[in-house]
C-alpha cells in the first residue's frame, strides 16, 4: 500500500492503474477509521480492481464553532487498519495541497442540501460538496463509495454527479452499527460511558418506528412521536431534529411509505450524533 501526499503523484498512479484496465474504486473519508470505513473499503474491492482511500480532515465542511481542531486523528492506526483491509493508495494531502492560498472557488450544493443537516450545519454540504468535488477531479476514480450513515451526504453527492455531470458512479453502502445498535462514527469515542448508553436510543427509536410502520402505522406524525418518545425515555429531550421525510427529495410526509426515511441529528452529552433508517429496508438496525 503506497500513501501519497501530493496530487501530482496521486493522479499520475491513479492514471497507470486506469492504464493499466484497472477499475479503480475511491473511498473517501475524513480517518479515526472504525468497522464503517472498512465496510467501504471492503465494498470497493468486491467492485473494483483497485481501491484509494483518501484521509483529509477537510476543514471546508466544519463551522467556526464545531469540533475541526479536536476532532479525532489517528494517522498511524489508519494506515495499519487500510493495509490490513486491503487498500491499495491511501492519498493523505496537506490542508495547504487541498487548499492553498488564494483558494475561492466552491460548489453551491443541491436543494437537497437546505433542509435538517443544511440547517443545523449553515455552509457544512458547500464544504463537503466542494472538497469531494475536488477528490473526484484530482484522482479520477471509476467508482465513489459513500456510507448510508451520512444519509443527506450522500444524496448531496449523488445529485452533484448527475447536476455537474462527472464521470463517476456512485455507491451508497449500509450503516455499519455496534451491537446494540448505535451507527459507528468517529464521534462515538467522545461519549461518556453514560453518554454512550443513553445513545443507544436513537437507533432503538428508529427501529420502533419502523415496526410501528410495518405493522401498519402510516402516520408520520405517530412515527415521529415514536422515535421521540424512545428518546425522552433516555433524557435526550431535545433533539436537533427528527425528520420523517420522503428518502430522495428529504421533504417531509405526512403519509409514511416503505420508500420513507427517518433522520435523527441529536445532541448527547456535548456530542453530536446522527442516524437514519429507511422504513422498507428491512436489512438495517
Ligand atoms: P467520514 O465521516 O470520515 O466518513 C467517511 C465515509 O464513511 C462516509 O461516506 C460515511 O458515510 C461513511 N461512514 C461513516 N460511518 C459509517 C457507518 N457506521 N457505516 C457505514 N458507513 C459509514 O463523511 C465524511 O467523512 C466526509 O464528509 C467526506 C465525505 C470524507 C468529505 O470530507
Amino acid at each position: 500500500m503506497e500513501v501519497v501526499e501530493s496530487i501530482e503523484r496521486i493522479r499520475e498512479r491513479v492514471l497507470q492503474l486506469r492504464a493499466q484496465g484497472r477499475r479503480v474504486g475511491l473511498v473517501p473519508t475524513m480517518g479515526a477509521l472504525h468497522a464503517g470505513h472498512l465496510s467501504l473499503i471492503e465494498a470497493s474491492r468486491r467492485e473494483c480492481t483497485a481501491t484509494v482511500a483518501t484521509i483529509f480532515v477537510n476543514p471546508a465542511q466544519f463551522g467556526p464553532s464545531e469540533d475541526f481542531s479536536r476532532y479525532p486523528r489517528t494517522i498511524d492506526q489508519d494506515l495499519a487498519e487500510l493495509r490490513q483491509a486491503g487498500a491499495d493508495l491511501v492519498f493523505v494531502p496537506r490542508s495547504e495541497e487541498i487548499y492553498p492560498p488564494g483558494f475561492s472557488t466552491f460548489v453551491e450544493p443541491s436543494s437537497v442540501a437546505a433542509p435538517w443537516e443544511g440547517s443545523c450545519r449553515p455552509g457544512h454540504f458547500r464544504g463537503v460538496a466542494t472538497v469531494v468535488l475536488k477528490l473526484f477531479q484530482i484522482l479520477p476514480a471509476h467508482l465513489g463509495f459513500f456510507g448510508q450513515k451520512d444519509f443527506q451526504q450522500a444524496l448531496v453527492i449523488r445529485r452533484m454527479v448527475a447536476d455537474l455531470n462527472l464521470p463517476i458512479a456512485i455507491r451508497v453502502c449500509p450503516i455499519v452499527r455496534e451491537a446494540d445498535g448505535l451507527a459507528l462514527s468517529s464521534r462515538n469515542r467522545y461519549l461518556s460511558q453514560d453518554d454512550r448508553h443513553r445513545a443507544t436510543a436513537i437507533s432503538r427509536g428508529l427501529r420502533a418506528a419502523r415496526n410501528r410502520f410495518l405493522a401498519g402505522e402510516a402516520r408520520a406524525e405517530l412515527l415521529r412521536e415514536t422515535v421521540l418518545s424512545e428518546l425522552r425515555q433516555s433524557g435526550i429531550t431535545q433533539p436537533e431534529y427528527v425528520a420523517v421525510a420522503d428518502a430522495e427529495t428529504l421533504a417531509e410526509v405526512t403519509e409514511a411509505t416503505a420508500a420513507t426515511v427517518i433522520l435523527v441529528a441529536a445532541r448527547v452529552g456535548q456530542t453530536r450524533l446522527i442516524d437514519n433508517l429507511v422504513l422498507g429496508d428491512s436489512n438495517d438496525a
